[in-house]
């Protein structure tokens, strides 16, 4: 059961006024990213970095991170490489990392977060035909399931939705990015 987080947490890019100390999400690897590795690699454009912050205190309850990658056209399934130009790959969105902390975990910030980095890619300029995602094991693969990601035939983990698909659900004033998940106009994602 979600409940509205507007009046409890901001998303928006990682900044020193963050507090980061004693953020866990029960993944050590996501952790550690989130403390040593977050910063560096958004000031060196290696990956945006955005959190949700609890509009208390700064502290960051949840996180996730996007770049810009390449998916080879090989690895996507059949019927989709049937309407595809004869690219070797096509571009697409990364969301790297994904994580909610324990104590703010089962709200519906993980699903807030997801739809925040699927609106932030459809209002960049940069094109993109995917939206890939890492999921890191098995639970966090059946946390993409439930909103129709697919695999990609190189890994069971490496999954990702078609820009179409991400599209269709937002509604026609969709894309923006809103304080409560409900402001991004998002459609439920395909089950
Ligand atoms: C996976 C994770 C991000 C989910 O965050 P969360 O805030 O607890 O998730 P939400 O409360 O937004 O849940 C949204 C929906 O997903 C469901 N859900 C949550 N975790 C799930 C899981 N592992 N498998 C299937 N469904 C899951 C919820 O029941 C909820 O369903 P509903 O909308 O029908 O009520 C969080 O558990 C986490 O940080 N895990 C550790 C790191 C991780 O695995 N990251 C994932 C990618 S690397």
């Amino acid at each position: 059961m979600t409940e509205p987080l507007g009046h409890l947490f901001r998303i928006e890019p990682l900044s020193p006024k963050h507090v980061r100390e004693g953020f866990a999400c029960g993944v050590d690897a996501l952790d550690r990213y989130l403390a040593s590795q977050a910063g560096q690699d958004s000031k060196r454009s290696y990956a945006s970095n955005f959190v949700a912050a609890e509009l208390s205190s700064g502290r960051v309850c949840g996180f996730y991170t996007l770049s810009m990658a390449g998916v080879a056209v090989g690895l996507l399934p059949e019927p989709l490489q049937r309407k595809m130009p004869r690219y070797p790959s096509v571009p697409a969105v990364r969301l790297g990392r994904l994580a909610v902390a324990v104590t703010a975990k089962g709200r519906g910030l993980g699903k807030w977060l997801l739809l925040d980095a699927m609106a932030r890619s459809l209002a960049s300029e940069v094109a993109w035909a995917a939206f890939v995602v890492d999921a890191k094991d098995e639970t966090a693969r059946s946390f993409y399931l439930q909103y129709g990601f697919l695999a990609l035939a190189d890994d069971p983990l490496h999954m990702f939705l078609p820009r179409a698909t991400v599209q269709a659900a937002f509604s026609a004033g969709g894309g923006t990015v809103g304080p409560q998940p409900q402001q991004n106009h998002c459609k439920r994602l395909p089950k």
